[in-house]
């Protein structure tokens, strides 16, 4: 038996997403009923429905068994990956980043930036941080009792930082981030390249036409730092060499642009929504004012709440079992975080925010050979603005309502009002 119809639409409906609810509620069932079962839905190739915290580590724990390459990373129908194919030369991904290399040439790749954003490699950043951080406190302070943390704090201030690390120039931030927005928003008028609803032809077209975008800024970027090299990651990927040469376009411009855009959206996502949850609960403000270390709490708890990746997709290499399922060498599968992240087997009340939690495993990052890369860069920026901020807020409080992206990929709030006083 396949996933019932009304299910297997509502996760993977973009608007669902924006409502969150929706599909909260469908994982809810799928988990219930049928935790690791596939999707038949028009116009796509069937796919698994990975949803339990468990199975997705069991699938990202055996990377050679479970490719990210050999289809699409992320969800798209037929037609849309025929035509990528068509526009790549046959590569299923548009854009050839570590999220869609398998076996060596992934390890290879990622041990480039790997040794730079381990703890112990990011903590002399730390001060630098976190006078980004007061800057960006010190503008929403500005706004004199209302803001709209998503838009005027959350996706600005990860947005400084990433390039801060990576070697671009400020003017260049709202260029980055409207790059960025038109890569991940595409489903959403407000935020895509045409600023309105597209067919699913010209969504393609105008997800080419960024990524030709961001290319062209790039290959300037090359240039500059081959002739100039730093110690900024940039400078790191432009004049890395794998057997004595350095990185082909494909291999570059993937780099490039999954470090300069998932490296700000997802923990600007995380940010607006641990904003949202802390305004829905004012208390927790003061707790976290008298127990500092509760911050670090918090912030898990707001990744595992706002999972700002939704989901990531793989294929089997070989028959195998998954899950009590027979999956066989092909199949593609969806690794759904957004469930395993609300899985009622690993965490007691996964559908409140709550900072006094024994343990939190979250699965936000990922697992395995794939886990995020700067997920410790990301704990410890929004560790830092939160210490700044608490410091200085007296109050917090929702002023209307909060307003999420429609996407079902990577996305989150991106209007969160409120109101606060300082101290
Ligand atoms: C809260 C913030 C973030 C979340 C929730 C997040 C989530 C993820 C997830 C789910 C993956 C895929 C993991 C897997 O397949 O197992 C990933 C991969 C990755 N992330 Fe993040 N990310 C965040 C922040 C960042 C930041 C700040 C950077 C840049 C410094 C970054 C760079 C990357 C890269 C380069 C990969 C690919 C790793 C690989 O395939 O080897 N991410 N991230």
């Amino acid at each position: 038996m396949t996933i019932a119809r009304e299910l297997a639409e509502t996760i993977i409906d973009p608007k669902a997403y924006s409502l969150r609810d929706p599909v909260d509620n469908a994982f809810r069932a799928i988990r219930a009923n049928q935790p690791l079962d596939k999707a038949e839905l028009d116009g796509f190739e069937p796919f698994w429905v990975v949803s339990r915290h468990a199975d997705i580590k069991e699938i990202e724990r055996q990377p050679d068994l479970f490719h990210n390459g050999d289809k699409s990373t992320f969800l798209t129908n037929i037609e849309g990956n025929e035509r990528v194919k068509a526009l790549t030369g046959g590569d299923p991904n548009m854009i050839r980043s570590l999220v869609s290399l398998d076996g060596a040439e992934h390890k290879a790749l990622r041990s480039i930036v790997f040794p730079h954003v381990t703890p112990r490699a990011i903590r002399p950043l730390e001060e630098a941080i976190r006078g980004i951080a007061r800057e960006f406190v010190d503008h929403m302070l500005s706004f004199d009792g209302q803001v709209d943390f998503a838009q005027d704090v959350a996706f600005l201030y990860p947005l400084r930082v990433i390039m801060t690390v990576l070697g671009v120039p400020q003017e260049d931030e709202a260029f980055m981030l409207k790059l960025t927005q038109e890569l991940f928003n595409n489903a959403d008028p407000e935020l895509n390249r045409a600023r309105a609803e597209l067919s699913p032809e010209d969504m393609l077209k105008s997800l080419w036409e960024t990524t030709m975008e961001l290319e062209s800024y790039f290959k300037a970027v090359t240039e500059r730092f081959r002739a100039n090299p730093t110690e900024q990651v940039n400078s790191l990927i432009a004049n890395a060499r794998i057997g004595g040469d350095y990185l082909n376009h494909r291999q570059l411009m993937g780099y490039y642009i999954i470090a300069a855009t998932a490296g700000h959206d997802t923990t600007s996502n995380t940010t607006a929504g641990a904003m949202w949850a802390l305004a829905q609960q004012p208390h927790l403000l003061r707790q976290m004012q008298d127990d500092p270390g509760a911050i670090n709490a918090f912030v898990e708890e707001s990744i595992r709440w706002e999972v700002p990746v939704k989901h990531f997709m793989r294929s089997a290499v070989a028959d195998c079992e998954v899950g009590g399922q027979q999956i066989r060498a092909g199949d593609w599968l969806m690794l759904s975080y957004q469930s395993a992240n609300r899985d009622e087997a690993v965490w007691a009340d996964p559908f409140a925010f709550r900072i006094d939690r024994d343990a939190n495993p979250q699965i936000a990052f990922g697992y395995g050979v794939h886990v995020c890369l700067g997920q410790h860069l990301a704990r410890m920026e929004m560790r830092i603005l939160w210490e700044e901020l608490f410091k200085r807020l007296k109050s917090v409080e929702m002023n209307g309502a909060g307003e999420r992206t429609i996407s079902n990929f990577v996305c989150g709030p991106k209007h969160v009002p409120i109101r606060f006083t300082v101290n």
